[in-house]
């Protein structure tokens, strides 16, 4: 067995410390289940931040992968693949969308998405047209435009200057974006649920007021499903709920299982924005990544995943709201779209004392900020399972309060 210790110390030496980690290190999954160095299991509820789909070490996922890295790994974008042509097919079968891009990631996803829209206008001839409205406890991801499209000035903060022409309105007033839109505009991103802003999901009628704003305009809808894509909101994308078709609309997470992928897709109309040479990517659309792709599209069907996430996630957030009831000093509400279900906390409760004590009693959840807890479970998840999990949090809160009096 490894040894957890000197694990540890090489971390502390050799790793750069932008992760608070606790002192644990996983080796082994299988389901919904996580082994550490030490042997012990732990109960995951949040499956990779919401990317373990078909849980951990899925047999469909292991021998796709086994499979396809004894035929072809990578050989780069030069010539085309097959798995990448079939996985690009199914994603417009699936989404409603024309042509496909594929990253490693979300946030190249959507540095795409934004190159995309800036140069459409470029080629309508208007290239000044480069304003982007994001919204404010937005999260898009790390990389200087993404970083700059997210809502959360921490994020912004010791890198210089933002990239220009970007700025946020208040999420879900539907006003305050019209006010803020204009002729410089190219295009709006959205999340359908704000998933690390604390998963608030949109008010009704805000993604349809949102499309009908862009129809009126010209401007671009860039919908950004990186974590409630892939069939976790109950529909494989949540503005399905909405019957909202975007004009870009960007994955990740998911898409491959656990392998690193990414994507942002597009309507035909906008998919001569980017001409030949005008993007790329090394490893993006890598034969491998697109085969886990295609297993687990093919594994959500055989098991009927998607509906599945839709009835365990309405399970799982009335045991959350009898949670709330029965605990109305600790936590204020629970909300959620499908099997992506937050526990909005009191104002004095800090989410990660939470996290670690679900952590000291097995169970692994996120935060999303300081004060909602993030449950983003794998689809595989059954009922028993999350009956555990929320046996585990109403037992932290009774000892927090226990603690409190
Ligand atoms: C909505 C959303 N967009 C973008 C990202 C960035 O994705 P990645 O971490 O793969 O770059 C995330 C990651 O949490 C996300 O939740």
């Amino acid at each position: 067995m490894a040894d957890t210790n000197a694990l540890l110390a090489l971390a502390g030496r050799h790793l750069l410390k932008t992760y608070k980690q606790p002192p644990l290190v996983m080796t082994r999954g299988e389901g919904c289940r996580l082994y550490d160095t030490d042997g012990r299991s732990y109960l995951d509820l949040y499956a990779g931040i919401a990317v373990c789909v078909l849980g951990h070490a899925h047999p469909a996922l292991v021998r796709a992968l086994t499979e396809q890295a004894a035929r072809l790994g990578h050989i780069a974008n030069l010539y085309y693949n097959d798995k990448q042509i079939e996985l690009a097919a199914q994603l417009c079968a699936r989404t409603g969308m024309d042509r496909v891009f594929f990253t490693n990631s979300g946030t190249e996803a959507n540095e795409g998405a934004l190159k995309l829209a800036r140069r459409w206008f470029f080629t309508q001839n208007d290239p000044e047209r480069t304003g982007i409205v994001a919204t404010w406890s937005s999260f898009h991801g790390r990389t200087m435009g993404s970083v700059a499209m997210t809502g959360t000035p921490k994020y912004w903060e010791g890198f210089g200057h933002r990239l220009p022409g970007v700025s946020q309105v208040k999420y879900g007033d539907l006003d305050a974006m019209r006010r803020r839109v204009n002729d410089r505009t190219a295009a709006i991103i959205i999340e359908p649920v704000q998933g690390e802003g604390g998963v608030l999901p949109a008010p009704p009628g805000y993604l349809q007021g949102l499309r009908a704003l862009c129809d009126e305009t010209g401007v671009l809808l860039i919908v950004d499903e990186i974590q409630t894509g892939i069939g976790r909101s109950g529909k494989y994308l949540a503005v399905q709920h909405e019957g909202v078709v975007p004009d870009v609309l960007t994955l990740a997470k998911g898409l491959a299982g656990g392998v690193p992928i990414g994507a942002f897709l597009v309507r035909e109309k906008y998919a001569e924005a980017l001409a030949p040479g005008t993007h790329g990517s090394t490893f993006g659309g890598n034969p491998l990544a697109c085969a886990a792709a295609l297993a687990v599209f093919e594994t959500l069907d055989r098991e009927g995943l998607i509906e599945g996430a839709a009835a365990k996630g309405a399970y799982f957030l009335s045991g959350l709201e009898g949670l709330a009831a029965k605990h109305p000093a600790l936590v204020k509400g629970a909300r959620g779209r499908g099997l992506l279900c937050g526990l909005v906390l009191a104002d004095h409760v800090e989410a990660r004392l939470v996290l670690g004590a679900m952590r000291d009693r097995g169970v692994l959840i996120a935060q999303a900020g300081d004060r909602v807890l993030r449950f983003a479970p794998a689809l595989v998840i059954s009922e028993a399972e999350l009956d555990e999990g929320l046996a585990a949090l109403d037992a932290v809160l009774t000892d927090m309060t226990r603690e409190a009096t």
